[in-house]
């Protein structure tokens, strides 16, 4: 059974990408050292950025770090779900995906196919499946399993044994990253799981990320970017910039939710107006869009409000490359 195979092959050390409820996420046994420097190699991910470990349920996360009563609690209301708690590492705990720092991201994730997976893992006598979104560093996240292999397969030389195929991601952006390791909790990352609905379990505010938090690769400025320029256009503005564009004789996509009455759009399509939906069909919109070879993305700049907070966040690092060499 592929699931039985999977686990035996983490536990033998090799790389296994399967789908959560977020992303697909490129995984390997979190205890193993050589393991992790896999993962890192087919992401070529700096080695300074660290891993989210994935457990099968709150008592396999109590392994790796104590989750104190805000974490136990936050566990009990997310997860399983898309919501990553930072914790100060057990003595215990191997810090191989843990980027040097002395703490660990840990998430129990929702899809069937990653419970499963993670389970049978446990019974081979694992603690963990470190996993970052099996995608290249600093590109789109991946949604579909034919994502991953389109990104990866090139640079796995051999590395990228199985790849789990559990459909299109539910959630379809990354989980939201708490941080409970230094007294207050602060959201490190907006995403699957809404920051109110945190702060009604916790009983407090979640505090802003301050500039000392250390290195999140979702957190850089450029991240999640399609080779393609993307732009933030305010809806209204749309259709000028786009015969602007037309006039400069560049071919450019719009997303956004009407139809632009413009001569210079060379593809349309259709934003989603509901948060969930958009998010769901965030990057493989991204990543279709991108496919199309144009000179531009523009996207329809996002309506006000928290709900939108995770999708503007992504689609806002999408575009800061273009901003910042514009
Ligand atoms: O939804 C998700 O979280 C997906 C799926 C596969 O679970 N995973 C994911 O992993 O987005 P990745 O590696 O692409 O992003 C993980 C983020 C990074 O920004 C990383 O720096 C941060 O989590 N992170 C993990 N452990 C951390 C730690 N101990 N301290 C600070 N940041 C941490
Ligand atoms: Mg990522």
């Amino acid at each position: 059974m592929a699931i039985e195979e999977a686990a035996a092959r983490l536990a033998r050390g090799e790389l296994v990408a399967f789908p959560t409820e977020t992303v697909y996420g490129l995984g390997a046994d979190a205890s193993s050292g050589p393991a992790v420097a896999a993962i890192y190699r087919v992401k070529g991910r700096p080695a300074d950025h660290p891993l989210i470990v994935h457990v099968a349920d709150a008592a396999q996360a109590q392994w790796w770090g104590e989750l104190g009563a805000q974490g136990l609690a936050l566990a009990q209301a997310f997860w399983p779900g898309p919501l990553t708690l930072i914790v100060r590492r057990s003595a215990q705990a191997p810090g191989f995906a843990c980027g040097g720092e002395p703490t660990v991201g840990l998430r129990c994730p929702a899809h069937p196919v990653a419970l499963a997976l993670l389970r049978a893992f446990a019974r081979l006598g694992g603690h963990g499946v470190a996993a970052p979104s099996a995608n290249r560093f600093g590109r789109v996240s991946p949604t579909r399993a034919a994502h991953v292999a389109a990104d990866l397969a090139a640079h796995a030389a051999g590395a990228l044994g199985l790849v789990l195929d559990g459909g299109p991601c539910e959630v379809g952006l990354e989980s939201t990253i708490v941080d409970l390791s230094r007294g207050a909790p602060v959201l490190m990352r907006p995403g699957g799981v809404a920051a109110d609905r945190i702060e009604r379990v916790l009983g407090c505010p979640l505090l802003p990320r301050d500039a000392q938090a250390p290195r999140a690769s979702g957190t850089l400025a450029a991240h999640y970017a399609p080779r393609t320029p993307v732009e933030l256009v305010d809806g209204d503005a749309l259709a000028a910039r786009l015969a602007e564009l037309a006039g400069q004789g560049r071919r450019a996509a719009a997303w956004c939710r009407h139809r632009p009455d413009a001569p210079g759009s060379a593809h349309w399509e259709q934003a989603e107006d509901d948060p969930a939906l958009f998010a769901r069909d965030l990057y493989d919109g991204l990543r279709r869009l991108d496919a199309l070879g144009l000179d531009r993305i523009l996207v329809e700049r996002l309506p006000a409000g928290a709900a939108w907070d995770a999708v503007r966040d992504r689609l806002e690092r999408a575009a800061a490359t273009f901003a910042g060499s514009a």
